[in-house]
């Protein structure tokens, strides 16, 4: 069991993230991003969920645009109109403390034993590692949901190129992906072979999960034919919980930041000596893109199942 913060846009998947979070992690607090929501409704909805949940942790404000370029449309077509499929009223509002402050704040107060796991745009924790480069060293590990390589097809989501978490803030992706951080990359390579369909979610028996993921799987049914979620951010929790259930390379990491491909995770795939090498002065990072889809989505289920 990890003491993590965790970082999301919080639409629907994140949702189901975080409930598995709940029961498997000592979740130290829960820092919320533009993505796709705005930040206040990230804030808004991690309350309602909480609530509705019974999950018991701090929510902290954070970033509510990219670090350079301009932004970008919620993803409202997927998750509904407020990231939670429409389908409950909000009464919370959007104010809280500031989510990089609480994240600057937990890592150097407790060196080496925070988690940080990031499932939306990586604007907080570039953030937090541009105004506190000292936590670089003092973080235990972070779990990135984002990026794509093209293997069995997945490149990209929102793009040919690219993945939306990535792509929402390429600069602040390779700030990130290209420092010391302790990195393990949960690109749509392997999100993209954990689908649960509509029946799976029924037969979980929590009305909240069944209810939000509605318009979801109304969407994946119209766009894909397919009534049924890619459990993108569920399994950075599942690294936690078993990263045997994963098969990693390790390279270092880039991040196209304009032009067509702009946020088109890249990694280094010759050792061609050359001057002109972008990744020279790059971490080598571990990128998972095998997973053993069957032990992650029957732990996740069983765990989520029931009252
Ligand atoms: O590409 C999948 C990612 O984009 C997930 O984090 C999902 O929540 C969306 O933010
Ligand atoms: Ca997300």
């Amino acid at each position: 069991m990890r003491n993590i913060i965790l970082d999301t846009d919080i639409g629907v998947d994140d949702a189901f993230a975080l409930a598995y979070a709940a029961r498997t992690q000592r979740l130290l607090g829960i820092t919320t991003v533009f993505g796709n929501v705005t930040v206040e409704q990230a804030v808004k909805n991690a309350r309602l969920f909480c609530q509705k949940m019974q999950i018991d942790a701090p929510i902290f404000r954070g970033c509510s645009r990219p670090l350079a370029q301009a932004p970008t449309s919620p993803a409202a077509l997927v998750h509904g109109s407020d990231g939670l499929g429409g389908v409950f009223a909000n009464p919370f509002n959007g104010e809280a403390d500031n989510a990089v402050d609480f994240i600057i704040r937990s890592v150097n107060a407790h060196p080496g034993e925070i988690t940080l796991v990031a499932i939306g745009p990586l604007t907080n924790i570039a953030s937090a590692i541009n105004q506190a480069p000292e936590i670089i060293a003092r973080v235990k590990e972070i779990v990135i949901m984002g990026g794509a390589f093209g293997t069995q097809g997945h490149a990209g989501n929102v793009t040919p190129f690219s993945e939306f978490n990535i792509w929402k803030d390429p600069h602040a992706a390779d700030q990130v992906l290209s420092s010391a951080l302790p990195i393990v990359l949960m690109p749509l390579d392997v999100t993209h072979q954990v689908l649960i369909g509509g029946e799976a979610i029924r037969a979980l028996q929590q009305p909240v999960l069944e209810a939000i993921s509605r318009s979801y799987l109304d969407y994946s049914l119209k766009k894909e034919r397919f009534e049924g979620m890619a459990l993108h951010d569920t399994l950075t929790i599942s690294w936690l919980v078993n990263p045997a259930w994963f098969g990693c390379v390790r390279s270092p990491l880039r991040v196209i930041t304009e032009g067509i491909a702009s946020g088109q995770t890249q990694r280094q795939l010759t050792n061609l000596a050359s001057r002109h090498n972008a990744f020279a002065d790059c971490t080598e990072q571990r990128i998972c893109l095998e997973v053993d889809a069957e032990a992650v989505k029957h732990h996740f289920l069983t765990t989520l199942r029931g009252a």
